[in-house]
């Protein structure tokens, strides 16, 4: 699936400005962070392209010119964004066991959770150091501290989604809304600051910042949970991520919270019993994947996607943004629930 033009448009600068942050870093710590963003392979020889879908950044930049602002101006918060998710990837491979992401080895299974999580802490860092950039792009300096505590707030609500996230393996008893909690902190926190910085840097404006914000956080609902489809249903050649791991690991995805709480009786009882058990095995995970086809948990999980994509596109509705970047952003928005990848 291609992904929409607004993606390639700031590809090259956001590129840029992250390697303008990296420059210099000459530890072989930075060698596994350039690895991670997919610039150089295992040997640190350079690659073509880069890492992952740049959502984040793009979302930025595009908050940035929806306020009438100059998106080169909000290229350090674009590059801080981009940088904070992809610790929280390194860290997260880690978290969940999984060995491949974008289709490639994860930095722990190459060199150890010992080194990944001292890369992954080093790169939240830099993302701190990324955006005090704003300073040379004329940002006043409460601007600028304003943005580093938007920045830090939503890390520590991505942090605190991890630990929901890593506390529910463990449990039956989650439900929606216990389920929502735990990704309105571990993906729409950092989507909704990602928006809310761009308009920051771009306007005084705090209903229009506050609406785009609402855009971002809605969109990270619909974006995790049509997340979670893929991570069941989605072909692997497409995400580049191990199929079926969610369901070894016990997550409660959102296909799972919602079988256990429609299934009664025995049927109820066959899944309890296989999350309960010691393994999770190809059996296990096949009897799993027949209960939720048989709840019409996929069906479901995609009329909720719609649903808080539709909330997103509302909170941008009444407010006054370019015509150009609206449009971007409502293609974006549309695109993101049909993803493959
Ligand atoms: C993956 O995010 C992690 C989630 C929050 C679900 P992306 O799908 O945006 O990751 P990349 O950067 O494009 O690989
Ligand atoms: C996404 O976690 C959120 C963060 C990494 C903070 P998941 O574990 O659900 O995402 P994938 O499927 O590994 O990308
Ligand atoms: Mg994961
Ligand atoms: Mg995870």
């Amino acid at each position: 699936m291609k992904l929409p033009p607004a993606f390639e448009r700031y590809r090259s600068e956001v590129d840029c400005e992250l390697r303008a942050v990296l420059a210099e870093r000459q530890s072989p710590l930075y060698d596994m962070m350039r690895y991670h963003l997919g610039w150089v392979d295992a040997q640190g020889r350079p690659l073509p392209g880069s890492g992952g879908k740049a959502l984040r950044s793009t979302l930025c930049l595009l908050a940035c010119e929806a306020v009438d602002g100059i998106h080169h101006r909000a290229l350090p918060a674009a590059a801080a964004v981009e940088l904070v998710h992809n610790f929280s990837l390194i860290h997260d491979d880690i978290q969940d066991d999984d060995r491949e992401r974008r289709h490639r080895p994860t930095v722990w299974s190459i060199w150890g959770k010992p080194q990944a999580i001292n890369a992954g802490t080093a790169m939240r860092v830099l993302a701190s150091l990324a955006l005090s950039r704003l300073g040379e792009n004329g940002i006043s300096g409460e601007k600028q501290l304003r943005a580093q505590r938007i920045l830090d707030e939503s890390c520590l609500r991505l942090i605190e989604g991890q630990y929901l996230d890593i506390s529910y393996e463990s449990r039956l008893d989650i439900v929606v809304t216990d389920y929502l909690e735990m990704i309105d902190g571990k993906t729409a926190a950092l989507m909704g600051c990602s928006l809310e910085l761009g308009a920051l840097i771009g306007t005084d404006d705090e209903s229009v910042i506050r609406g785009l914000w609402g855009f971002g956080r809605n969109l990270g609902l619909a974006f995790q949970i049509r997340d979670d489809i893929l991570g069941i249903w989605g072909d692997q050649k497409e995400t580049g991520k191990p199929l079926g791991s969610d369901i070894r690991r016990r997550k409660k995805s959102f296909p799972i919270v919602y079988a256990l709480d429609k299934m009664a009786g025995e049927v109820k009882t066959d899944l309890t019993s296989i999350y309960q058990s010691e393994v999770i095995d190809e059996a296990g995970t096949l009897a799993v994947l027949k209960i939720l086809d048989d709840v019409g948990a996929q069906r479901y999980a995609q009329k909720m996607v719609e649903m808080y994509r539709d909330k997103a596109l509302g909170t941008i509705d009444e407010l006054a943004l370019m015509p150009a970047a609206r449009r971007d952003l409502e293609g974006l928005a549309h695109f993101l629930v049909e993803r493959n990848s």
